[in-house]
């Protein structure tokens, strides 16, 4: 059965709000600081309306509705999956039991963090993308930038309503604190380091959309299997959201691959600078520093935490579901990356403890496809060249390789080895200096700018030149 959105309401909702008078009240107070923040640090371009995308009820054919709407009208509401009333745990110490509709007691501390990390993440990506729009290579993709931001932004509303209605006053407070942290800040910074990274050009944009994005869909997915219904079901709805966030990395980088191919067959050279394009050993650049920092998200290879909450039901596996095993984990092994006497290495460890490393592993396959998608069009172009994902050692902070030094290979280097070379492998600063002069900003209809190639198709069946988006 499918619960209807009600857009009566101040707040959309599918989870009968109204029959709850405290909650809404705590989330009608807490909507002016949203929309305060949507103001201060949302998108910076001036907008009068944006083509986009609305969920309106769970179902598959109704939870999305196009129109232009004004960003701030944006209505951002509350929606969760359809309740399955038999839903049992499928994983942990809780295997079998019914899925818990309210928060036990013993686990409320490790939930509520849970919640505030994924929920941090979200109206931190709104901040990093703040000013991209002042660069957009074309309506299109202006839109699909919106697009990404209003849902972050929605996606922040799933959490707070969460915390609201299940961890009382530190739930309050948490949910403010989300508000009062920002990207890149000295005295409140996001919580995760990737966040606090800049976005400042388009093609970080579609890096960060298909590497970090995907890190949001496999933390999500994990939380969907959770013994805690209400974020089951939360997560459940949002990974329907996130397809669209990596569609737009997959295949924003995927046109920028095109026209840079484009160029280097037309005039037979791998120079593409003075033709106005991002060469591919730039591409090859940003795509290994978001890679590598996407990596880091997961944490280190082992951790007794994870596997504490994997006991206790909160957090499962990727697919959890669809795996064939006892999904409690009690006597298997699972090997993970290490460093074995200074050289890089795999050693097994309790499956429970090599979680993360579990996730990462399904991640970096996902990463792979995208990869071999943006070959695909190397390929046909008749070209040789090919992009591949750096080393899992290669420019590491967190885990077993964050104090050695590898090559995208994965050679180890010292650290004089590192400095001299770095700039092989990353963005340097000529790189990204030369990319941001590139973006110069194309708000004419159906026209695009010169480093990138045209979509394949519109939004919603909508031509290329239609008016995605009209300017203030
Ligand atoms: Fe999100
Ligand atoms: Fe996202």
């Amino acid at each position: 059965m499918t619960t209807a959105a009600d857009y009566a309401e101040k707040i959309p909702n599918n989870v009968k709000l109204q029959e709850d008078r405290r909650l809404q009240r705590a989330l009608e107070a807490w909507q002016p600081n949203f929309l305060s923040w949507w103001d201060t640090m949302g998108p910076a371009l001036p907008t009068r309306d944006v083509y986009l995308r609305t969920a309106i009820s769970v179902d598959r054919d109704g939870w999305a509705v196009f129109d232009h709407v004004p960003m701030r009208d944006y209505r951002w509401g509350i929606f969760l999956a359809d309740r399955d009333p038999d839903r049992r745990i499928a994983f942990g110490q809780h295997k079998g039991d019914a899925a818990w509709q309210q928060v036990p007691g013993e686990y409320r501390a490790s939930l509520q963090r849970l919640i505030v990390i994924q929920g941090d993440t979200e109206p931190a990506s709104v901040e990093q993308q703040r000013n991209l729009g002042a660069t957009a290579p074309s309506l299109y993709d202006l839109r699909n930038l919106f697009q990404v931001n209003v849902e972050e932004g929605r996606h922040l509303w799933a959490m707070v309503y969460l915390l609201q209605a299940h961890f009382g006053r530190d739930g309050r407070e948490e949910a403010e604190l989300l508000l009062h942290r920002h990207s890149g800040s000295q005295e409140a910074p996001r919580i995760l380091g990737a966040f606090n990274e800049e976005t400042p050009d388009w093609l970080s944009f579609f890096m960060f959309t298909y590497f970090t994005d995907r890190d949001g869909k496999y933390q999500l997915g994990t939380l969907k299997e959770s013994a805690f219904d209400p974020l089951a079901r939360t997560c459940a709805f949002m990974l329907k959201e996130e397809s669209h966030h990596m569609f737009v990395g997959l295949t924003g980088a995927q046109r920028v691959v095109e026209r840079t191919a484009q160029l280097m067959r037309e005039h037979n050279t791998d120079d593409v600078i003075p033709y106005g394009a991002i060469p591919l050993s730039v591409i090859q650049k940003y795509l290994n520093f978001h890679f590598s920092v996407s990596l880091d998200l997961f944490g280190g290879e082992t951790s007794t935490n994870v596997g504490n909450y994997f006991t206790a039901g909160l957090k499962g596996r990727w697919a959890e579901e669809r795996r064939k095993d006892d999904h409690q984990l009690t006597d298997t092994s699972i090997m993970v990356d290490a460093l074995i006497d200074g050289q890089i290495g795999q050693t097994e460890v309790p499956a429970l403890l090599g979680l993360n490393a579990d996730l990462r592993r399904e991640y970096i396959a996902d990463c792979q496809n995208g990869v071999d998608r943006w070959n695909a069009t190397l390929t046909s172009a008749g070209l040789p060249h090919r992009l591949k994902l750096p080393h899992v050692a290669f420019n590491r902070h967190v885990g077993a390789f964050a104090d050695i030094r590898a090559t995208p290979e994965g050679e180890l280097l010292s650290a004089a080895e590192w400095e001299a070379q770095k700039y092989e492998w990353l963005p340097s600063p000529v790189d990204r200096t030369y990319v941001r002069s590139l973006m110069q900003p194309v708000y004419e209809r159906g026209k695009l700018a010169a480093w990138i190639a045209p979509p394949r198709n519109g939004i919603n069946g909508k031509p290329l030149d239609y008016e995605y988006v009209h300017l203030a």
